[in-house]
């Protein structure tokens, strides 16, 4: 029994030596952690338990036979973060340069399948040089297997990938289909073709950084959500994205204990500007509003007209989706749209209630908008909005203009309860645009057409431009004291917590994409 006790460690220490020390050692002098390292860091201590460590590839070809590393490039397994299951696997660079084989793809096919039977995330962490060029297409059909099994998670459990080293290729895509990316500037890239073939292809030349680095996928592409410094960055943001997200769809969003107290938040008052054109910051009033230290912003850098990101509320996880005056003045557009859209679905998928902050002027004019597609885009918001099922409230802060008044979560497409501040303004346009339209002709022929103008403008504005009229229509639901608006919201979301939608029988809808 010793001796197969002894054989048990030594097989067990030669896995996690994984690739050896050398190659350790260089991992270590590019800043990265080596897999076990991660998964380490990332799990409640002494939580992890292994599956799979001894499994070796099948390759014969190319004098792979003489090269058998245990676990063949992948750690799998599961533990616990803040005390709730989750699944993971870590990609080790060490081993044939965390190159997918198809054994490598199925340790990772089995922990997913396991996640899906039991309900619980999974996080993979990413660094690896794509498919086992020695494999062929063993190796790509492992990739289609993740990729298979990735769309079919999607929506019953949160799927997490970190992007901690190189991913390229055919591999970006099942990041791609996770509901959160997560870069480490700096040590990762990801993109479809890399420098050399960009170079080939199109004579343009770029290096990995700026093609498919952190930042870039940050604010240019919207890839990532997520960018961390360093990796112990990129571990405590996916423990803290896990905070607000239940285990799976069936469950209800975590609850924190939280002592009701009197809820008013003075400081709400004054953020609107005096003057209608003057921007300021939503995020000051989803700070206004939520628990205290508890909004977590998804993707901060891009498309940052719409901020969308997580928070709570008396304890609660709800989803925000703001428009933000401080990025041309809270229009909609191609990104934001996009943006918008996906959280709200991810929300929708996983119970968490919506709150949606509106200051809208419209959707943005011009040419790029139009050629790219500002109409099917502007549509995923619209209906992401209308099928969400989850308890859906809204905060009008200022603007609420023209079609975008109907698209960021009116009563008409599905909203339980539509707030709005004394300074909302709901119209078809702004004052000035709709008096220019409409009293054309008085204006033209006044003899003071700046001062006709004006004195319409204000004429419009006074019937218009305020919450009043959707009020009587009971299209609002009530006109609220901003400093009121917390206290409010949490009394509502309380009121929507055994909301029940039936859907309409079908496969599935046919979102704009
Ligand atoms: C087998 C690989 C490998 C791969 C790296 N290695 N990539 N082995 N298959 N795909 C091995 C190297 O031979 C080396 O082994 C070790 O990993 C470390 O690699 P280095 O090149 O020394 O590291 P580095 O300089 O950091 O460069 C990393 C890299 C580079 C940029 C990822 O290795 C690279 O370009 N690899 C190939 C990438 C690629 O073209 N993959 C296929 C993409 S197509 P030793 O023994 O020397 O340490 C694809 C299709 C997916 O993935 C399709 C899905 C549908």
């Amino acid at each position: 029994m010793n001796k197969k006790l002894e054989l048990l460690d030594q097989k067990i220490a030669k896995a996690k030596l994984g690739g050896g020390k050398k190659r350790i050692a260089a991992q270590h002098h590019k800043g990265k952690l080596t897999a076990r390292e991660r998964v380490h860091f990332l799990l409640d201590e002494g939580s992890f338990e292994e599956i799979g460590m001894l499994v070796t590839h099948r390759c014969d070809d190319f004098g792979m036979q003489e090269q058998i590393v245990l676990g063949d490039g992948v750690v799998t397994g599961y533990g616990t973060i803040h005390g709730r299951l989750v699944y993971v696997f870590a990609q080790d660079f060490t081993v044939f340069g965390g190159s997918l084989s198809e054994t490598h793809a199925e340790k990772i096919c089995k922990i997913m399948d396991l996640a899906m039977k039991n309900g619980a995330p999974v996080i993979g962490l990413n660094d690896s040089g794509g498919a086992r060029i020695q494999e062929g297409v063993n190796s790509l059909g492992g990739y289609a297997d993740i990729f298979y099994r990735n769309v079919r998670s999607s929506g019953v459990i949160p799927q997490i990938s970190a992007i901690m080293g190189p991913c390229a290729g055919g591999a970006v895509y099942s990041p791609a289909m996770t509901d959160f990316t997560v870069m480490v500037e700096n040590t990762s890239y990801m993109f479809v073709t890399g420098p050399n073939v960009v170079k080939t292809v199109t004579n343009e030349e770029v290096t990995a950084e700026e093609l498919g680095g952190a930042h870039t996928h940050a604010t240019k592409s919207g890839v990532t959500h997520l960018t961390a410094v360093n990796e112990l960055d990129c571990i405590e943001k996916i423990k803290r994205l896990l905070s607000y997200i239940p285990q799976n769809c069936e469950e209800k969003t975590p609850r924190l204990p939280y002592p009701l107290g009197e809820e008013l938040r003075p400081q709400l008052t004054d953020i609107i500007p005096e003057n209608a054109h003057q921007p300021y910051d939503m995020r000051e009033v989803i700070t206004g509003i939520a628990d205290e230290d508890s909004f977590f912003e998804i993707h901060e850098e891009w498309a940052e007209n719409i901020v969308v990101g997580f928070a709570r509320l008396a304890g609660r996880s709800i989803g925000i989706v703001g428009n933000q005056p401080i990025s041309l003045a809270g229009v909609l557009d191609v990104n934001s749209s996009r943006k918008g859209a996906r959280f709200v679905r991810f929300c929708d998928c996983f119970n968490i209630p919506l709150l949606v902050l509106e200051d809208v002027p419209g959707f943005l004019p011009g040419t790029d908008q139009e050629w790219n597609g500002i109409i099917t885009n502007g549509a995923k918001l619209l209906y992401a909005f209308s099928e969400a099922t989850v308890p859906r409230v809204t905060v009008i802060t200022r603007k609420a203009y023209g079609g975008a008044y109907d698209v960021m979560n009116s009563k008409h497409i599905g909203a339980d309860m539509n707030f709005a501040w004394p300074t909302a303004e709901i119209a078809v346009m702004g004052a000035k645009g709709a008096s220019e339209i409409i009293f054309k002709k008085e204006i033209e022929s006044a003899t003071d057409p700046a001062a006709m103008l004006a004195e319409k403008e204000r004429e419009y504005q006074e019937t218009f431009a305020n919450p009043y009229r959707a009020a009587q229509r009971g299209f609002i639901d009530e006109v609220i004291d901003p400093k009121d608006t917390r206290r409010k919201l949490i009394k509502a979301f309380a009121m929507l917590e055994n909301k029940v939608v039936d859907r309409p029988r079908r496969k599935h809808g046919n979102i704009p994409l």
